[in-house]
């Protein structure tokens, strides 16, 4: 594929198999093209590794925790549970959202949680919000462990960010998904792979093996759950799509 991006001519000019796409630089269109190609050049040059939140290293790209916040507001969860937690960014992020809304805990899972991770996350002004497990996501000891600290009746969100393979968040999405209450989501965080198999730090298999496809798969198997990208509570724009890292990756449990 071929993008043109004319600031004289104010087109962008898309090049793919034998057809040619020419739209004028200032469309929506226009937009969605330069910013799939933005994501992805950023994503190699680790754009996402350059943001803290309240002081720890948070992993995201900074649309996907808006969104994400859009969904914690509307949906107000009693727990958020995210496997995957590095240096405990979104832990802390997700945290901070529960204690200006006033309710609502947080519980991260890793299979290796580093003591200065630890020791920074536990002494945190958020900390006692976040309750960390450690051990591998879909260990049925830490599935059960995290399933008994979940009271009935309470309203759960899962975001699933440790082990981005296909089969690793399938099984992640089976064992995590009877948690999730009607209305709430189970995300498959990171499935912007799917786009990243010929970056120089990208991998061939990632065009199949990546979170979207387990997604897909989950969701033809659970009727209960849909994916579907948030709705926007707010957008005086044309725009409609998320500029993301985790494309398809929301799954909206129906009943
Ligand atoms: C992308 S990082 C998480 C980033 C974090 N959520 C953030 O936004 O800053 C992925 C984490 O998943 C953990 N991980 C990898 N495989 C895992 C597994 N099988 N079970 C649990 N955690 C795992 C790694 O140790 C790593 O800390």
């Amino acid at each position: 594929m071929k993008l043109t991006i004319d600031t004289d001519r104010k087109i962008v000019v898309r090049e793919s198999g034998g057809s040619s796409e020419t739209v004028p630089l200032y469309s929506d269109r226009a937009f969605d093209l330069i910013a799939e190609q933005w994501v992805n050049v950023g994503w190699n040059q680790k754009y996402s590794y350059t943001f803290s939140w309240m002081g720890r290293p948070i992993i995201q790209l900074p649309e996907d925790m808006i969104r994400t916040q859009e969904v914690i507001h509307r949906v107000r969860p009693d727990v958020i549970v995210e496997t995957g937690v590095a240096h405990g960014g979104s832990l802390i992020y997700y945290a901070s959202l529960c204690r200006v809304l006033g309710k609502g805990r947080v519980i991260g899972i890793d299979i290796e949680i580093r003591p200065h991770n630890r020791q920074a996350i536990e002494s945190h002004e958020l900390g006692g919000a976040i309750t960390l497990v450690e051990g591998g996501s879909t260990d049925p000891d830490i599935v059960a462990k995290v399933h008994g600290m979940i009271r009935p009746g309470e309203t759960v969100l899962v975001l699933l960010d440790s082990n981005h393979t296909r089969q690793h968040v399938l099984d992640e999405l089976e064992a995590y998904h009877d948690l999730v209450t009607p209305g709430s989501y189970i995300v498959a965080t990171d499935g912007v792979m799917k786009d990243l198999q010929d970056t120089p730090r990208g991998r061939p298999e990632w065009v199949w093996d990546n979170p979207t496809a387990a997604a897909e798969e989950f969701a033809a198997r659970h009727p209960e759950f849909v994916v579907e990208q948030p709705a926007w509570p707010f957008n005086e724009s044309g725009l409609n799509r998320n500029l993301t890292h985790w494309p398809g990756a929301w799954l909206r449990r129906l009943i």
